[in-house]
């Protein structure tokens, strides 16, 4: 079953929480629609705290265990809020061989913040990909849609000043 994905940027909790309860119901509460469940609770609240487990154990009626083994087996879900520009660093062979875990050292000096992990200011995410495309011009990392390439980390300072 096909389920909508709404706009929820200026949703208030409760609209959240409401449309979450919906989805759970369009899915019929079938617990071999857990996983698409959980990817429409991560695109209404961004990320999947204890609390949307919880809410979303209770309502289909299964264990809280259950549900937190689904989104921790499964790295497409974060229980963790995401920042506004999601850090992408390129491991992949070329960008690994060219330099590519420097690249994550330096990122993670400046911001302070491990692999999987937002600043406190929810500003920046880090997470690691396999190959992103520009394996000729390694190593490359990508800030949401724009792609750096030939990142050395003297230039990761510069690089993220030019985000607000
Ligand atoms: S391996 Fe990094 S861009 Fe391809």
């Amino acid at each position: 079953m096909e389920a909508k994905v709404h706009e929820c940027g200026q949703m208030t909790e409760k609209e959240q929480y409401s449309l979450l309860e919906q989805s759970i119901k369009d899915f019929e509460y079938r617990e071999d629609n857990l996983i698409q469940i959980l990817h429409m609770a991560q695109a209404i609240f961004g990320y999947l705290p204890a609390e949307v487990q919880k809410f979303i154990a209770e309502k289909m009626d299964i264990s809280l265990s259950h549900v937190s083994g689904v989104v921790t087996f499964y790295s497409f879900f974060s229980t963790q809020p995401k920042g506004k520009y999601k850090i992408q660093i390129c491991l992949g062979t070329a960008c690994y061989v060219r330099g590519g875990k420097k690249i994550v050292d330096a990122l993670k000096d400046e911001l302070g913040i491990d692999i999987a992990e937002t600043t406190p200011d929810r500003k920046f995410s880090l997470e690691v990909m396999r190959c992103i495309g520009a394996c000729g011009l390694a190593p490359a990392i990508s800030i949401n849609d724009q792609v750096y390439k030939r990142v050395n980390p003297k230039k990761i300072h510069e690089i993220l000043s030019q985000y607000e």
